[in-house]
């Protein structure tokens, strides 16, 4: 089986190898069933950080928290910890659904507005880079756009601090931690499984103010460590055996260069079709989440059901955009986009 699926989405083998054996009668720490307060339980969360830290270089300005509520529960809970209410003002940077719907959360505590937005040109390509008329206490960013498929190559720089939604890329590129007071995922796409998250967020940028939720206090949160109640233990653990995984296959470095490769071998398949386009502006094209379109909606119907009788999964675009759309992380071998582009070339010929 071939899974394409955008998220919760492939898992390496060997992560999910190690998840099953924790769940058999004899493991010595059975992670689902004992105590978040247990050394073991702990230990994991330490050296969770710890290793992402060292991966991703995070400097000692930024700390890093496990979080309930994948990535959208921090649509919410960043305003309401870098702004005054009712009287902070962030720029949105709109090139999609995920960055919409965090300005939405961002209305319900202070000023919002989107400074740039590429929704006249259907978000098929990004907003270009605005000059900024005032200050904001952040400008929020979404690096790489899961539903429409784009993907920011160069990170837009200004006078101000950026928030970064990396939820489908984290971890297949470093990051230049000056540009942000705050980056933050969602595990299920490059980092485990659902049920949690990652936010790594600049001590000095947070604000005190009591009028914040308890669990969504990032000061709370760092006091005890990610444990204010009982967290999700099970997607950390799976988080910590991607990052493990991560490590020994030659960290970020490695997956930079697998994911230029995967996706060339998927765009040029795809610009060799006669009967698939790509919607998408060619620089602005995801590494991730390659968006394309059949050239007529028989033929899509077509592929879907070759697709599952190839037992292919999760070609189908996002319900809010419709098309096709082959999703492409970290986990897929190279062997595995070879073996979806052969289907495709095949598909394309007997059609
Ligand atoms: C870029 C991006 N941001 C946010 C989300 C929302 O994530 P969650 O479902 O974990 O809240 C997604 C989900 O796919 C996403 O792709």
């Amino acid at each position: 089986m071939l899974n394409f699926y955008s998220g919760p989405s492939k898992l390496a083998p060997a992560v999910s190898k190690e998840l099953q054996e924790n769940l058999s009668d004899d493991t010595r720490h059975p992670f689902l069933e004992i105590s978040h307060r247990s050394k073991d339980v702990v230990g994991l969360f330490t050296e969770a950080e710890q290793l992402f830290r060292s991966l991703f270089n995070v400097p000692d300005a930024f700390d890093i928290l496990f979080t309930h509520g994948g990535a959208t529960l921090q649509f919410s809970a960043i305003p309401m910890n870098l702004c005054f209410h009712n009287q902070g003002n962030v720029g949105v940077i709109n090139s999609g659904r995920w960055s919409a719907l965090a300005l939405i959360e961002i209305e319900k505590w202070c000023q919002g507005e989107a400074i740039a937005s590429s929704q006249p040109n259907h978000f098929n390509e990004l907003p270009p880079t605005p000059r900024l008329e005032q200050d904001y206490d952040y400008i929020h960013i979404c690096t790489n756009n899961t539903i429409h498929g784009t993907q920011f190559h160069t990170i837009p720089r200004f006078n101000c601090p950026l928030v970064a939604d990396m939820s489908s890329e984290i971890g297949s590129r470093p990051i230049d931690w000056s540009l942000y007071n705050i980056v933050f995922a969602g595990f299920q796409k490059n980092l485990g499984s659902a049920g949690g998250g990652i936010v790594i967020v600049r001590r000095e940028a947070i604000i005190k103010q009591k009028n914040v939720p308890s669990l969504m206090n990032y000061n709370n949160l760092i006091a005890k460590q990610s444990m204010w109640n009982t967290p999700p233990v099970f997607a950390v653990y799976s988080c910590l055996l991607t990052l493990r995984w991560m490590q020994a296959s030659g960290g970020i470095t490695h997956f930079e260069q697998e994911r230029m490769i995967k996706s060339n071998m998927l765009y040029t398949t795809l610009e060799d079709c006669h009967h698939f386009s790509l919607p998408i502006k060619s620089d602005h094209r995801s590494h991730h989440n390659v968006v394309f379109e059949a050239n007529e909606e028989t033929i899509e119907e077509q592929f879907l059901q070759a697709a599952l009788q190839a037992d292919i999964l999760g070609l189908q675009g996002h319900r809010s955009r419709g098309g096709l759309r082959a999703s492409i992380y970290n986990a897929h071998t190279q062997d595995e986009v070879e073996q979806l582009c052969q289907f495709i070339r095949d598909f394309d010929q007997k059609v």
